[in-house]
């Protein structure tokens, strides 16, 4: 029995920076989580391959998505944090799901048929196809309880307690079947071009990353779209733009939206777009200059890295090991 809840989020190493929907709709959530449970935290380079990119590059954005990791409060001492990649059981434990996945589950999956369908069926690998299982297998292995991810990840996580139950039916209770953990108003930041689509890098315009230049994302900021009404109030639905702003000034400073609005009446959206700039460029700053000086120290980051891997790999391996006992498998000399 564990003695405190288990929680396991990660995030790809796909961009140079994370972005706000990152950081409000799941990182800053992470070091908060690891005051009441068992973390274990990191950097998906493996979900990273499905999107071909040069070997420089992905080493490069994995060891500045751990710092960021670190940057934003999350402490690699009161819990595992790791790169994907080092603890080799996700992707064993992924080989079994995937052999109780059906076909026409996988591509049922929202996050494929949209990626896929940009893609072309030529250009789209069958990584893409399994990557929600690996993202089960990242939750299974470390018998989770909760995962705090966005409200794009929700799918993904169903999948996750299917194939849990689906195990546990199977071959009797190994798995344990985790729940989202999910914040309300800052489960989804949008576009700020397109304030109806969620923000991702694959729309720079509308996307603010927290390693740009302060003056780029002011500027990003202030030419956000609204709309043609000029009344401040929150309403994702007939005011997406405008909710967006102070959904992100919320996420930042933690003032309840209510009183964000209310301190906003009588004014014009370019007030509203000042306050969400500043609030962005408070974070942004020592958030740059801690990036900054992690990234100087590499051996140290290693380091943490590797001590990061073997925290998780003792928590991942004792499940491998129940799931394969339960699924057959002849036990493994010296386990
Ligand atoms: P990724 O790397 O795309 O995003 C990392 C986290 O950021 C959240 N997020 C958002 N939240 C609110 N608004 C947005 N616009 C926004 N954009 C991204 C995501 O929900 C996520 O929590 N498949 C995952 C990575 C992953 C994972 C896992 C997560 C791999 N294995 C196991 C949890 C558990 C992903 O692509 O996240």
């Amino acid at each position: 029995m564990n003695a405190r809840p288990r929680v396991l989020s990660l995030i790809q190493p796909t961009a140079d920076s994370f972005h706000l929907g990152n950081l409000l709709g799941a990182v800053q959530y992470w070091p908060v989580l690891q005051e009441s449970h068992e973390c274990f935290y990191g950097v998906a380079d493996l979900h990273a391959l499905t999107v071909a990119t040069e070997p420089e590059v992905v080493r490069q954005r994995t060891l500045v998505s751990y710092a960021q990791l670190m940057a934003a409060g999350v402490d690699p001492q009161r819990g595992a944090v790791f790169v994907q990649s080092h603890v080799p059981e996700h992707a064993e434990l992924m080989w079994v799901l995937a052999c109780m996945t059906g076909f026409g589950e996988a591509g049922r999956m929202t996050q494929f048929k949209d990626k896929s369908a940009k893609a072309g069926a030529d250009s789209t690998n069958v990584g893409l196809f399994t990557y929600p299982v690996l993202m089960a297998a990242d939750i299974l292995i470390y018998g989770a309880n909760a995962v705090p991810v966005g409200e794009d990840q929700r799918q993904h996580l169903e999948l996750s307690r299917d194939l849990a139950q689906r195990f546990n039916k199977r071959y009797g209770r190994t798995l344990v079947v985790p729940e989202p953990h999910i914040m309300k108003n800052t489960a989804k930041i949008n576009d700020l071009q397109e304030p109806n689509a969620k923000m991702s890098k694959s729309s720079p315009a509308g996307c603010v990353n927290l390693l740009d230049p302060l003056k780029t994302i002011e500027k990003r900021i202030k030419s956000a779209v609204t709309d043609s009404d000029t009344e401040i109030r929150f309403d994702p639905q007939r005011k997406p733009g405008v909710s967006n702003l102070i959904s992100i000034i919320h996420g930042l400073t933690g003032q309840p939206i209510e009183e964000i609005v209310a301190g906003l009446q009588g004014q014009m959206y370019g007030e509203l777009k000042k306050q969400a700039a500043a609030a962005v460029i408070a974070y942004a700053e020592p958030f740059q200059a801690t990036v900054q000086s992690l990234l100087e120290d590499r051996a140290q980051l290693e380091q943490l890295m590797k001590d990061g891997a073997e925290k998780a790999r003792q928590a991942a391996a004792a499940t491998l090991d129940a799931v394969y006992d339960a699924i057959g498998f002849v036990r493994r000399a010296g386990r």
